[in-house]
């Protein structure tokens, strides 16, 4: 440690840390424009001058490092003067006739200025107007109080300058080069923490400019819209396009992402009770100041009035119309149907649905209302299949399905691991600290090695060959033989490995020999595909012998399975689970899973359902069959925010509010408890899920059978009643930092089963997968919205440029699928993405259209394309 004086008082700081971060912590303003904290300093745009005594002249806060006696001035009348005289500078090259005018308080967008009346682009007619880092520092260098008025009498380079044409062309990030002073932060944020490289510093002198790609549009670069530069960006250059205009928030609440099981914090910001902009929360360690596209964007992908704001009843046949309803006749509606046919059929002939998007209180309450209040045993989720299954496994492997790794580590790693179909999509930030521990960035490098198992392309394939890694892409559904195989030559057996398209097995086994070495830190991710239930089993039962063989005892501190949905392991520990209580105790009766249900409503014994956020037609394999199990269904009650297309087959619908209306916890995918706050309020009659749970219960079992005025009761009785969540009572003060506990450490020695059938195509047809992809979002999915996918890059089924040549495709063609189970129309794009022999359709596509066409398991099946004829 060192001791600074700084402005005359006393400060410790670590030796040779940047001078200017210590500035910052110190709570000193410093202008400093171009500086990113964390990296190597750009130093280009010359705001951070001080003082530093015995030195020649002003120095850079942000090149230079603390030592021990150092005696640092920011405030001195010279030092303020030198950075008002650089700050000039940059302004002179911007629109920045409101920053030094005394009136422009008062200013308001509509007005004419009335200093300079043919200048239209001013702060005042700007979206970033009172958020914006170049204004603030105008305004704390004084710049416009004392009389720095650097383009009186003087030519003004940016008002006399042709000004470049915006980039508004895509839904999401809105570029104005116009607003830009070069500071290059987005470059850098791009290059060094996405590691993503699609915005560069093109030209020279004075006509550089930041340009995307090849200088084309931002869409048509390799930006996948995360947002990092947006941040960032000290201007209106870089802007986030929904909302820009309003949102100056009012007020920002700290929540919890629901698209995928890295569970980032976010902060949504409000305006007017709506939500207008959302950006990482730093309080989470692992998502940190990073989020993907889905977690910026996503809050508004459905428009408020397509979602449920009234409660819905159907008191006729299937097919005929819901009717609005009010909500306590629709409670006693619900609960005196529930109790004919309970006493009609029994308890057993109810089932509940749980789903992995809702949230741990409302899980619990669900499973809840099912064994005591109901009194069946039926109770899970339609996408429960492939995560039991790989839970099943990586108990059977290491004696709890509960690990005990920690995402820190996994941007630590000298070696990763990864198994997946395209981790880059399904787990954005996961892979983000892969790349990060890949790559690390100028200021803190690292040479980690990753080796990919990943049947198709994904993002993370480019940080494996350049970086003494290897990209094993074997046929979808042997993935789990090549890691048993892995695991095998780690053990010192003989294995023979199935055939992978490229990478080197050699490379691989190299690399995981190495990785046998305790002093490496090691990471194994594994994500099951959110479909295939056999290959979940075998997959997570391989990434467990590979853990074992690695780390022997240690397994479990080295492995991952994030499920593909946020909350899917919360829903098990909650006991959404046929044979699971709360807390992973057995259920004291096993019951159906959903595919027994599914049965059991075919087959007339399951009467009744009740859905809580699930929507198994969009996510369940063999749509049709579901189908028929819900329309059998004597009664269908379903809670959602959404006119989904299970809340539409309902005879109940309770209109739920959306996910950050809510206030609850989600565990994420290695059991970390994450907080969400409610950031917006109820639309319409719309009503928490927990309402609609409790009043049901009270309908079905009398006054005083559940209690709950906030959903931190629940939370509470959860840390009161199920294992391994005791500390996290609403009054917790760590959200998002500690883990469900307590875990096992030590594995137990059982047997592995990583049986694993490595699936061949049928001559003349090709074998169909899916999976999460990056865009497209989960609500705007579920109600089937046009610009679900905004981009319009993933309503294709992607198929190997030979095959699409072998069937006479090209891009874009209208082509149907067909399977034994059903069929599908869709347009085509051939891409190297996938095997010869592969075709790939996005999960998502048209809320689950591509379920019709798998079985039961969800495992990957043969597929006949052929070119749509017009009708
Ligand atoms: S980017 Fe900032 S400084 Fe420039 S015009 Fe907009 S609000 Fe004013
Ligand atoms: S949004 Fe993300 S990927 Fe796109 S340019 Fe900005 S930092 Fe890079
Ligand atoms: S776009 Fe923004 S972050 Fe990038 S160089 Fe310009 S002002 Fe700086
Ligand atoms: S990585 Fe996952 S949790 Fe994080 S922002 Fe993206 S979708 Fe949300
Ligand atoms: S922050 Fe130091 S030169 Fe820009």
């Amino acid at each position: 440690m060192a001791k600074l004086i700084l402005n005359g008082v006393e400060v410790e700081a670590e030796a040779g840390a940047p001078l200017v971060e210590v500035i910052k912590r110190q709570g000193v303003w410093i202008s400093n424009l171009c500086y990113i904290d964390g990296l190597v300093p750009y130093a280009g745009c010359r705001t951070c001058l001080v003082e530093i005594e015995g030195a020649r002249g002003l120095q850079l806060s942000c090149t230079a490092r603390v030592s021990d006696g150092m005696v640092v001035n920011t405030e001195k009348p010279e030092v303020k003067q030198a950075r008002q005289q650089v700050l000039a500078i940059i302004n002179a090259n911007h629109s920045d006739r409101c920053l030094t005018c005394h009136r422009r308080v008062k200013c308001m967008p509509g007005d004419i200025c009335l200093r300079d009346d043919v200048v239209t682009h001013r702060c005042v007619t700007c979206s970033k107007n009172y958020r914006c880092e170049l204004q603030t520092t105008n305004e704390l260098l004084d710049m416009g109080f004392e009389n720095v008025e650097p383009w009186a009498f003087e030519p003004r380079s940016y008002y006399q300058s042709e000004q470049p044409d915006p980039d508004r062309a895509n839904p999401w990030l809105e570029f104005d080069p116009q607003m830009c002073i070069i500071c290059t932060r987005c470059v850098r944020a791009c290059d060094e923490i996405r590691h993503t490289s699609a915005i560069t510093l093109a030209g020279r002198g004075f006509p550089s400019r930041i340009a995307f790609g090849a200088g084309g549009r931002v869409d048509e670069s390799n930006c996948d819209f995360c947002g990092a530069c947006i941040d960032v960006c000290p201007t209106a250059t870089l802007m986030e396009k929904p909302n820009k205009w309003i949102a100056r928030t009012e007020d920002w609440t700290s929540t919890t992402c629901n698209s995928c099981s890295v569970g980032c914090t976010i902060s949504i910001g409000t305006r007017a009770g709506r939500a207008v902009i959302a950006k990482p929360d730093r309080i989470n360690p692992v998502s940190a100041d990073q989020i993907c596209v889905r977690g910026r964007f996503h809050y508004d992908a459905v428009p408020d009035k397509q979602r449920l704001q009234r409660h819905l009843v159907r008191r006729g046949p299937a097919g005929s119309p819901q009717f609005p309803a009010h909500w306590g006749e629709l409670v006693s509606y619900t609960a005196e149907r529930l109790q004919a046919i309970i006493a009609q059929h029994g308890a057993e002939s109810v089932a509940v649905l749980g789903s992995p998007f809702n949230t741990n209180e409302e899980n619990y309450l669900a499973q809840k209302l099912a064994r005591e209040v109901i009194g069946t045993p039926h109770v899970d989720f339609s996408e429960a299949a492939p995560n039991r299954a790989a839970a099943k496994a990586i108990e059977a492997a290491l004696g709890s399905e509960a690990l005990a790794s920690d995402m820190l580590q996994i941007a630590r790693s000298d070696i990763v691991i990864v198994i997946a179909d395209d981790l880059e999509s399904s787990h954005n930030v996961a892979a983000l600290r892969t790349k990060d521990a890949v790559v690390g960035n100028p200021a803190a490098p690292r040479n980690g090695k990753l080796v990919l198992v990943s049947h198709m392309w994904g993002e993370l394939a480019d940080f494996t060959e350049p970086y003494d890694g290897t990209w094993l892409q074997p046929r979808p559904g042997s993935e789990a033989a090549l890691v048993e195989a892995l695991a095998a030559r780690a053990r010192g057996d003989k294995a023979e490995a199935p055939a992978t398209h490229n990478g080197d097995i050699e490379r691989a086994a190299a690399i995981v020999e190495e990785a046998k070495d305790e002093k490496k830190i090691v990471s194994i991710i594994y994500a099951p595909n959110p479909l295939d239930a056999r290959g979940a089993s075998a997959g997570a039962a391989a990434a467990a012998a590979l853990a074992k063989a690695l780390r022997g005892e240690k397994a479990s501190e080295c492995l991952f399975v994030l499920p593909t949905e946020v909350n899917a392991w919360g829903a098990r520990d909650m006991g959404v689970d046929p044979e699971r209580a709360p807390g992973g105790r057995p259920a004291p009766k096993a019951g159906l899973d959903f595919s027994g249900m599914v049965d059991a409503a075919i087959a007339g014994t399951l009467k009744a359902m009740v859905v809580v956020g699930d929507n198994p037609l969009m996510f369940a394999p063999d749509k049709a069959r579901v189908r028929q199990a819900l329309e059998a269904l004597e009664l269908l009650v379903v809670v959602d925010s959404l006119p989904t297309d299970t809340a539409k087959a309902a005879h109940v619908v309770f209109a739920d509010v959306p996910a950050y209306a809510k206030t609850g916890t989600f565990t994420n995918g290695e059991r970390r408890v994450d907080r969400l706050h409610a950031a917006v309020g109820a639309l319409g009659d719309a009503r928490p899920a927990l309402l609609a749970l409790t009043d049901l219960a009270i309908g079905l079992a009398g006054p005083g059978v559940w209690s709950y005025d906030h959903p931190d009761d629940v939370t509470d009785e959860i840390a009161e009643r199920v294992p391994g969540y005791e500390r996290f009572g609403s009054r917790f003060g760590a959200w998002g930092k500690q883990h469900v506990g307590p875990r096992e450490r030590v594995g137990v020695a059982t047997s592995l089963g990583a049986a694993s059938v490595p699936l061949s195509a049928v001559p003349g047809e090709l074998l169909l997968t899916t999976g999460r992809t990056l865009f497209t979002s989960l609500e705007g999915a579920a109600v089937h919205a046009p610009d679900a996918d905004k981009l319009h890059r993933e309503e294709y089924i992607e198929l190997h440029p030979a095959d699409a040549a072998a069937l006479g495709l090209k891009d874009g063609d209208e082509v149907v699928l067909q399977t034994e189970r059903g069929d599908l129309t869709i347009r085509c794009r051939p891409s190297g993405r996938v095997l010869e022999g592969v075709a790939f359709v996005p999960y998502y596509y048209d809320g689950g259209a591509v379920t019709a066409l798998f079985g039961t398991d969800g495992a990957p099946v043969p597929v006949r394309v052929r070119v749509q004829t017009p009708a």
